[in-house]
C-alpha cells in the first residue's frame, strides 16, 4: 500500500541526526523485476542519489555518507564493475555545479589509492571544487571497507609506536579515530539500508558502534525524499540510552 504521509512536515528540527549513513542496497533486483541488466538499476539509483543528497541538505543534516562500492565490490562480473566505474566518474562530473548551487561539500573514504584513475582524477576533482561550501557534506564511500580502514589504522599507529613518537599507553579512541578515514567527521547517529538486507557488509563498523538501524524493504532506485525523511521520523521516535536506564535520560 502506497505511505501518502508526510513525513518531513512531522520531523523536530531541533532534533536532527547530525549524520545519516546509508547503505544503497537493490539496484540489481530492481532491475531484473523490470527484466533489465543490472547496470539498468545503477543508473536509476543515481536519481535516488540526488533526491536524497537534496533531502537531507534541505532539512539540516550536517553529513551524509554513502556507500557506493565496497572492496568486496570487486568480486562482480568485470563488466559491472567497469559500468559502476564510468557511472561514478560521469556522476561526479554531472553534479559537481548543482553541489556548489546548494553549497554541498563533497568528501570520499575508502582506498581511493586503488580506484582507477579516472575515478580518482574525478573525485578529486569534485572534491577540490566543492571544498568551500559548507552546508552539508556529502561523503561517498568508495572501495571502502571497515576492515580494511581499521587495520590501515592500526598499521599507521604502529609506526608512530616504532618511530617512538607514540607509546601504546597512549592509545585511547581519540587517538584510534584519528586515524580512520573520519577523523574529522562526527559518527552517524542513523544507518539506513535498503532492499530489505539486514547486515552491515563492512560498512563504518566501529563508527556505527552506537548507531540507531533503520531497514527498508524500498530498493534503492525507489528511494525518494519522504522515505527519507520517513527514516529519520522513526529515528526521532527512539529512545537513545546508551547504556543508562530510560529513567536516566528523562
Ligand atoms: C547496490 O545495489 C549498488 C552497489 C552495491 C554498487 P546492488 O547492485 O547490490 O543490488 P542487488 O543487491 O544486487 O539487488
Ligand atoms: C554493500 O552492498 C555495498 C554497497 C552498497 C556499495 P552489497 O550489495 O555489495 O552487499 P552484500 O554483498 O549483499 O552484503
Ligand atoms: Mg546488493
Amino acid at each position: 500500500m502506497a505511505d501518502n504521509s508526510d513525513y518531513k512536515s512531522q520531523l523536530d528540527l531541533s532534533r536532527l541526526p547530525r549524520h545519516i549513513a546509508i547503505i544503497m542496497d537493490g539496484n540489481g533486483r530492481w532491475a531484473k523485476q523490470r527484466g533489465k541488466p543490472r547496470v539498468f538499476g545503477h543508473h536509476h539509483g543515481v536519481t535516488s542519489v540526488r533526491e536524497v543528497t537534496e533531502a537531507a541538505a534541505e532539512i539540516g543534516v550536517k553529513y551524509l555518507t554513502l556507500y557506493a562500492f565496497s572492496t568486496e565490490n570487486w568480486n562482480r562480473p568485470s563488466t559491472e564493475v567497469t559500468a559502476l566505474m564510468t557511472l561514478l566518474v560521469q556522476t561526479i562530473y554531472s553534479e559537481v555545479e548543482t553541489l556548489n548551487k546548494n553549497d554541498i561539500r563533497l568528501q570520499a573514504i575508502g582506498d581511493l589509492d586503488r580506484l582507477p584513475k579516472k575515478t580518482r582524477q574525478a573525485l578529486e576533482d569534485g572534491i577540490e571544487k566543492t571544498r568551500n561550501n559548507g552546508r552539508m557534506t556529502l561523503v561517498l564511500a568508495l572501495n571502502y571497507s571497515s576492515k580494511w580502514e581499521i587495520l590501515h589504522a592500526v598499521g599507521k599507529i604502529a609506526g608512530k609506536i616504532r618511530d617512538g613518537k607514540l607509546k601504546p599507553e597512549q592509545i585511547d579512541e581519540k587517538v584510534f579515530e584519528k586515524e580512520l578515514c573520519t577523523n574529522d567527521i562526527p559518527d552517524p547517529e542513523l544507518m539506513i539500508r535498503t532492499s530489505g538486507e539486514r547486515r552491515l557488509s563492512n560498512f563504518l563498523l566501529w563508527q556505527l558502534a552506537y548507531a540507531e538501524f533503520y531497514f527498508t524493504e524500498t530498493f534503492w532506485p525507489d528511494f525518494r525524499k519522504n522515505d527519507f525523511y520517513k527514516a529519520v521520523c522513526d529515528f526521532q521516535h527512539r529512545e537513545r540510552r546508551f547504556g543508562k536506564t530510560s529513567e536516566q535520560i528523562q
